[in-house]
């Protein structure tokens, strides 16, 4: 049998998912979104070329490779679309018959992007009068993410195979646009959607939609069953998760390594290995608790050489050092096997390297877990172990040999403290600048 396995960010996203599952990808068949929509931006950087990809999965590049987008994945038809497009540009090979989706993936439309808009701007005003201290500005993407899964967990949400049915279709899409349109102008007061733009634009590409849909439960069975190899595609991190994460200010789907069963349809006994993505420092970016969080020079410091500007909405990312409890918790929740660092390169030229240990509670009192209300999480501060930096280049480095000593220490230093191996290092965002320990794919 093959080896199928989950690639996860074990922080609050952007930890370089994106550049692993491109570069194991070689080894496997099919690449799996579970979660998530076109929040996600991921990166992948051949010889020196960028491309960011948003809801199609991260190994497209390679001609050999099925793209299955499941049905925890939200899609927006025309940002799927554009981005295929964008890829068939770039001559990538055959993709119509690469890319297959669930018939019961949500539909992201136009009102779920007004309702996250036209929420966070509220928030942003009422929070700016200070009239009321309990709302909540979550910094989301703005791309309609959050509203879709509430429609789906409402269960009015619309899904891709309902396009079979346009009849049907249509009139449960014009409930919804007047359901949102009531909410949008009575409570915020925001522009409304209109259903004819919305039915005539879903009709525009209802075919190239149909033609990708698949039974993928039944393809990933026959596939496992003819030793094909998966690899599922996280998407956001473990923070982010909508029920592991430091909610509210999380995304709306589960990230964590237990979303794969429920957002493709394969069972839990269909895994054999998980892979945590790990930035050898931290970012986030919107709003949320933060514990290593930075704000002085050493933020610059990553800010400017780990070019921390988001890939989906360009946003500065906020940055702090490695969280040694969060990233325990995160070992816990999801059944990690390994950990691959990433952006060790980052860390090249700083004098010292803080790693927090613990947090300190305002009493005095120290915890080794993380919390769960954002409160506590808002009330913490951390408690670092300090480890030489080291002045040699780390950039491309391909062998752990070759890394300078105090390099080598902060990586073994890591493993000791949670427990579990670190199977890969990565040295700089170029598909080869890897060290590899042990292939999780061979
Ligand atoms: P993802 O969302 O987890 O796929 O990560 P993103 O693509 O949003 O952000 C990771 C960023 O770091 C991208 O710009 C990558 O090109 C870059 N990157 C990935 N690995 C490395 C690395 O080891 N070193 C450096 N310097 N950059 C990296
Ligand atoms: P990748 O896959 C980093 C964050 C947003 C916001 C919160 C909720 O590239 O790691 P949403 O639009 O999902 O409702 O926003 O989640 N967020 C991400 N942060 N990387 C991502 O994806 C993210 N996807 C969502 O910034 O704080
Ligand atoms: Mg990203």
């Amino acid at each position: 049998m093959g080896k199928n396995i989950i690639i996860i960010g074990t922080q609050w996203g952007d930890e370089g998912k994106g550049k692993i599952i491109d570069l194991l990808s070689p080894n496997v068949n099919y690449i799996v979104r579970y979660q998530g929509g076109h929040n996600a931006g991921h990166t992948l950087v051949v010889n020196n070329k960028k491309t960011v990809l948003h809801l199609l999965p991260s190994g497209l590049l390679h001609n050999h490779i099925f793209g299955v987008i499941g049905n925890g994945v939200v899609i927006s038809p025309r940002d799927l679309l554009n981005e295929i497009r964008m890829l068939q540009k770039q001559g990538i090979y055959n993709l119509q018959n690469r890319i297959m989706i669930s018939e019961s993936s949500p539909l992201l439309l136009e009102y779920h992007v007004a309702m996250d808009q036209a929420r966070e701007k509220r928030l942003h005003s009422v929070d700016d009068n200070n009239s009321n201290g309990n709302t909540t500005i979550i910094g989301t993407t703005g791309r309609g993410i959050g509203p879709v899964y509430e429609d789906k967990v409402a269960r009015r949400g619309l899904r891709i195979g309902d396009l079979k049915n346009i009849q049907l279709f249509s009139v449960n899409l014009r409930k919804n646009v007047n359901y949102y349109n009531f909410l949008l102008s009575n409570y915020y007061h925001s522009k409304v959607v209109n259903y004819d733009v919305i039915i005539k634009d879903i009709l525009s590409v209802r075919d190239d939609l149909l033609n990708m849909i698949q039974d993928i439960p039944n393809t990933l069975d026959i596939a496992m069953k003819n030793d094909k190899k998966i690899m599922f595609e996280g998407a956001q991190g473990t923070f982010l998760d909508i029920d592991h994460g430091t909610y509210p200010y999380v995304t709306s789907s589960n990230s964590i390594s237990g979303g794969v069963c429920s957002g493709v349809g394969v069972g839990p006994l269909a895994i054999d290995y998980i892979l945590g993505v790990t930035k050898c420092y931290t970012t986030r970016v919107g709003f949320g608790p933060f514990p290593t969080e930075l704000f002085d020079e050493i933020d610059l410091h990553f800010f400017n050489i780990g070019k921390e500007l988001g890939s989906s909405t360009g946003r500065r990312r906020r940055t702090g050092w490695l969280d040694i409890v969060a990233l325990r918790r995160c070992i816990q929740i999801n059944s990690l096997s390994a950990l691959c660092m990433t952006k060790l390169d980052v860390l090249d030229g700083l004098k010292e390297i803080k790693i927090c240990i613990a947090y300190k509670l305002s009493n005095g009192t120290q915890i080794t877990c993380t919390p769960f209300s954002v409160d506590e999480w808002n009330n913490l501060s951390p408690v670092y172990k300090i480890l030489p930096g080291w002045l040699g280049s780390t950039v491309g480095v391909r062998s752990f040999n070759l890394l300078p000593l105090e390099a080598k220490n902060y990586i073994l230093e890591i493993e000791s403290m949670v427990g579990i191996p670190i199977d890969m290092i990565s040295t700089g965002p170029e598909r080869n600048d890897i060290i590899i320990l042990n292939n999780p794919c061979l």
